[in-house]
């Protein structure tokens, strides 16, 4: 399956988004070359569409491209092999070609010999050159700088940040609600490479993802369920009230612990809570001794009980809120999706619990990780084993 961040990289220049100067200012040094220097730095934070746009200008003035990354600066006379004789050959097809150091700040690790002749060739070419950085204020790349234009990308806004995600998801066909948008494109911090991968990585956990994408159906059984409970007199027909809610026991519960405070103050509250807390303690009891016919006293609880923690009954509309619990969770889950799916793997394989898979995790990540047979034997996604390494 291929990452959404190739499948929707931008064509052209028009498809860059929220970085209007850097594409005006890259215009103007391809129409210029040969006036000014040489060479242009694009560098900015990571996802902002350096890449992008080098690739994309070089399209839209049908020029080839010829690219060298950080490892192919290592080595001088390497370089000088491969990057001389395309400074000075004509492109066969094309009208003319420029020249793309991608990520040259990569090379910090490495010996740099090949810098020196990266500047001369600089110098000397007769094809614009287009070096990308995340962080190019390092002293090694001071003489880089002076013959090079300079060009900063900034961090995308966050609202263009959201139109490219509402986009995607369009184009996908999955719809994602507001909350979700703008949690993602808040945590992105200005990274569209950042946005767009989580987005795909939600969509993939499709349990979480349908939690948060059906609640908006779900919202007027929920919305009218509390609102009883909330507001009428506790009545036996109200036991099996959150039975006809399409939702499962957790979720119905984040929504009450998120909507109690709304119509509920005092005493009552604090009665509310604890009847809500003794439930979750419950709950983890039935689980743990799988007394399972005890779940019926939950929905009494949550019912019955939490209607008659109230003194009165009231009257009037209250919005009542999405749990934003259910988002931290998500986002938790998120973190140990891949950690749970491979102790699920091996737990199945040699036949120990699931939890004590958890439990060992550490040391059976090493041992895993460290052993491609191991990896095929569990039949480890590709995803999975990226996770190892972390
Ligand atoms: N300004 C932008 N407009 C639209 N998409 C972008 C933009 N910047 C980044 N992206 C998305 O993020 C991906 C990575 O962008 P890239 O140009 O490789 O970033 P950089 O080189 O700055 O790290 C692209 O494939 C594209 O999907
Ligand atoms: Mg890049």
């Amino acid at each position: 399956m291929s990452p959404w961040t190739e499948k929707y990289r931008p064509k052209n220049l028009e498809e860059i988004k929220g970085q209007d100067e850097a594409v005006f200012k890259i215009r103007e040094f391809l129409k210029n070359f040969g006036k000014k220097k040489n060479a242009l730095i694009l560098h900015g934070p990571p996802g902002t569409g350096k890449t992008s746009i080098a690739h994309a200008a070089a399209k839209e003035n049908n020029f080839e491209i010829f690219e060298l990354n950080a490892s192919d600066l290592r080595n001088r006379e390497k370089l000088k092999n491969i990057l001389r004789p395309a400074t000075e050959q004509m492109p066969l097809e094309k009208s003319d070609k420029i020249i793309l150091v991608d990520e040259v700040d990569g090379i910090s690790e490495y010996d740099y010999g090949g810098l020196g002749e990266l500047l001369s060739v600089i110098e000397s070419t007769s094809f614009p050159v287009i070096i990308t950085a995340n962080d190019i204020w390092d002293k090694k790349f001071s003489a880089l700088r002076k013959k090079c234009e300079m060009l900063q990308l900034k961090e995308i806004n966050v609202n263009v940040l959201k139109n490219v995600i509402l986009e995607i998801s369009a184009k996908e066909n999955i719809s994602v609600n507001d909350d979700l948008i703008n949690e993602l494109s808040a945590k992105a911090k200005g990274d569209m490479r950042a946005a767009i991968n989580d987005l795909q990585a939600l969509s993939k956990l499709k349990d979480y993802f349908s939690v948060i994408l059906d609640e908006r159906n779900k919202e007027t059984d929920i919305f009218s369920s509390l609102k009883k409970v909330f507001q009428e007199k506790p009545e036996n027909e109200m036991l099996g009230i959150f039975d006809s809610v399409n939702m499962s026991i957790d979720d119905i519960i984040l929504w009450i612990e998120e909507n109690i405070p709304a119509d509920y103050k005092g005493e009552e509250l604090a009665r509310a809570y604890d009847l809500l807390s003794k439930t979750d303690v419950f709950r983890g009891r039935i689980h743990k001794q799988q007394y399972w016919r005890f779940l019926v006293y939950e929905n009494i609880f949550l019912s019955y009980g939490i209607a008659s923690s109230k003194k009165n009954t009231k009257t009037g509309f209250t919005s009542y809120k999405k749990p934003s619990r259910i988002l931290q969770i998500w986002l938790n889950n998120q973190k140990t999706v891949h950690k749970k799916s491979i102790c699920h793997k091996y737990a199945e394989y040699v036949h120990v619990s699931h939890k004590r898979a958890m439990t060992e995790f550490p040391v059976i990540k090493l041992v895993i990780k460290s052993n491609p047979e191991i990896q095929k034997e569990l039949k480890l996604e590709e995803e999975e084993i990226e996770y190892l390494k972390i």
